[in-house]
């Protein structure tokens, strides 16, 4: 069954078909009279723009979105045997999704936040969507604190304003987060636009090849467009003149054939190796050194074509880390586990249980998912098909050749933190600052005092304190650039 909206068509008619006489006069008793509630269209025109608005995305609601082509520029089937990596040259379409985390749908694009970099893989066996960020950590690895994190980043309860003392009490409440908060002040905070960025999946994943056998891995992507930023100060004049910018760019980048493109690489890790490795390899505040781990490269993503209609296309798209394809696996990050439910469940709050009906979210090859009814089912709901299994009649058998092999795991139940030799939070930020130039470490300094705004002296000294433990100079230039005595930082925190 379809639905037949025949767009080729100009005349305007109800929802049920019938024509409309009259779009520019609501019925009335008389020409200055009251309106009629018998005034079916104007009721029907009312009740719809009333419900027009959904929930917007609980974080990142603010994005731009494109579609693309991915294709494989080297031979990884060792590792995984995920179809859409069968063989170099092989093409899989897709669609990318780019926001602002804190912000709400109307925020402008210009401001200082991770960007979100979540992308769907319209693979033949099913959609993979690897919904990761511009940066390669988080602020922590326990998912208790999402909500928190939140809290504290959006606007406070009583003066429905920003606080940079809620944000920042909470960040430094939680020393694990500065390596994420170093990269968010750096230069690289407010990217010029979404082209100029790189992508990053941030958790482990695993892939498990064709004899089964698995290995850890992190997804990089490297914008072929290169790294560019906004100063704080480039980024105010901006957002005082176009809100929209990210949008803008990359909306006319593609109607202009400007197409950008991202290299796809991954680290690879064994089973072995993770549990010899000196700090916790499913730590989402750590990454894997390069060095140890160089990056293999996979393939190249471009965007190609711009959404037609935004609402249906981009608004209602929904990416979920628990979408996975046969070869490509999950790991026991923390994070990780508890974001395989919370997009789903956000996505049936926000869009209703048959959103994967909605066409930007529908497989692009066969697939028959068993589950019917619910609100908004559009597609025929599987007609007079069994509707239970086991059956004799040979319907919904499942898959066993797709199973992954098992996964040691141990322990006894408890809530853990994390093992003591995992306390270390300072060693990674310091490598960061140290890679910096001067230049660079005087913008995070100079960012991070702007930043810390009107917070009180307490949470300014923590943050200095933790900066200080990850290199002595980090913790004194944003010392310097707060005109706070390091001397008095060290002093209170004996
Ligand atoms: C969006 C939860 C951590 C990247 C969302 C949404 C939820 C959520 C509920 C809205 C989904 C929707 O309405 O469609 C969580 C939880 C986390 C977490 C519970 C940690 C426990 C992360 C991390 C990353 C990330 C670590 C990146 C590595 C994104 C992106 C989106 C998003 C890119 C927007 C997806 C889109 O474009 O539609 N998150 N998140 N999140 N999250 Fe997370």
């Amino acid at each position: 069954m379809t639905i037949n909206d025949n767009h080729s068509q100009t005349k305007l008619t109800t929802a049920a078909g019938a024509p409309v006489g009259d779009n520019h006069n609501s019925m009335t008793a008389g020409p200055r009279g009251p309106i009629l509630l018998q005034d079916v269209w104007l009721i029907e025109k009312l009740a719809h723009f009333d419900r027009e608005v959904i929930p917007e995305r609980r974080m990142h609601a603010k994005g731009s979105a494109a579609y693309g082509t991915f294709t494989v520029t080297n031979d990884i089937t060792q590792y995984t045997r995920a179809k859409l990596f069968s063989e170099v040259g092989k093409q899989t379409p897709m669609f990318a999704r780019f926001s602002t985390v804190a912000g709400e749908r109307g925020a402008a694009d210009a401001e200082r936040d991770i960007r979100g970099f979540a992308l769907k893989f319209y693979t033949e066996e099913g959609n993979w969507d690897l919904v990761g960020n511009n940066t390669p950590v988080f602020f922590f690895r326990d998912p208790l604190h999402f909500p928190d994190l939140n809290h504290a980043v959006k606007r406070d309860p009583r003066t429905n304003m920003r606080s940079a003392t809620n944000n920042w009490d909470f960040w430094t409440s939680l020393p694990e987060a500065l390596h994420q908060i170093t990269i968010v002040m750096s230069d690289r905070g407010i990217p010029k636009t979404y082209r100029h960025m790189h992508g990053f999946g941030s958790h482990t994943y695993s892939m498990i090849n064709a004899n089964n056998e698995r290995v850890w891995v992190k997804f990089h992507f490297r914008s072929e467009q290169g790294i560019e930023n906004l100063t704080d100060e480039q980024a105010t004049e901006l957002v005082g003149t176009d809100r929209e910018s990210h949008q803008r760019d990359l909306l006319d980048s593609i109607d202009n054939g400007n197409f950008p493109k991202w290299k796809m690489y991954i680290q690879v890790m064994t089973e072995e190796q993770a549990l010899n490795m000196p700090y916790n390899p499913f730590d989402l505040t750590k990454v894997w050194y390069k060095d140890e781990f160089p990056l293999i490269e996979v393939g190249e993503f471009e965007l190609n074509r711009n959404p037609d209609n935004y609402f249906a296309e981009v608004e209602q798209a929904a990416f979920t880390p628990a979408a996975i394809v046969p070869g490509i696996g999950f790991s026991p990050d923390k994070m990780l586990q508890a974001r395989l439910f919370s997009y789903g469940d956000a996505q049936r709050y926000r869009l209703g249980v048959n959103h994967h009906q909605i066409p930007v979210n529908a497989p692009k090859c066969p697939f028959h998912s068993f589950h019917r009814d619910g609100a908004m089912r559009v597609d025929g709901n599987h007609g007079s098909r069994t509707s239970y299994e086991p059956n004799s009649f040979g319907q919904w058998n499942h898959q066993p050749d797709f199973k992954e092999p098992p996964l040691k795991v141990y322990g006894d139940a408890a809530h853990w933190e994390f093992r003591e030799d995992d306390d270390d939070y300072f060693t990674q930020p310091g490598k960061l600052f140290r890679l910096m130039s001067p230049e660079q470490q005087a913008v995070l300094f100079g960012n991070t005092a702007r930043n810390l705004g009107d917070a009180p002296n307490e949470i300014k000294y923590r943050h200095i304190l933790h900066c200080y433990k990850a290199d002595p100079a980090y913790g004194e230039g944003v010392a310097n650039a707060l005109a706070i005595p390091m001397s008095d930082v060290l002093e209170t925190a004996k």
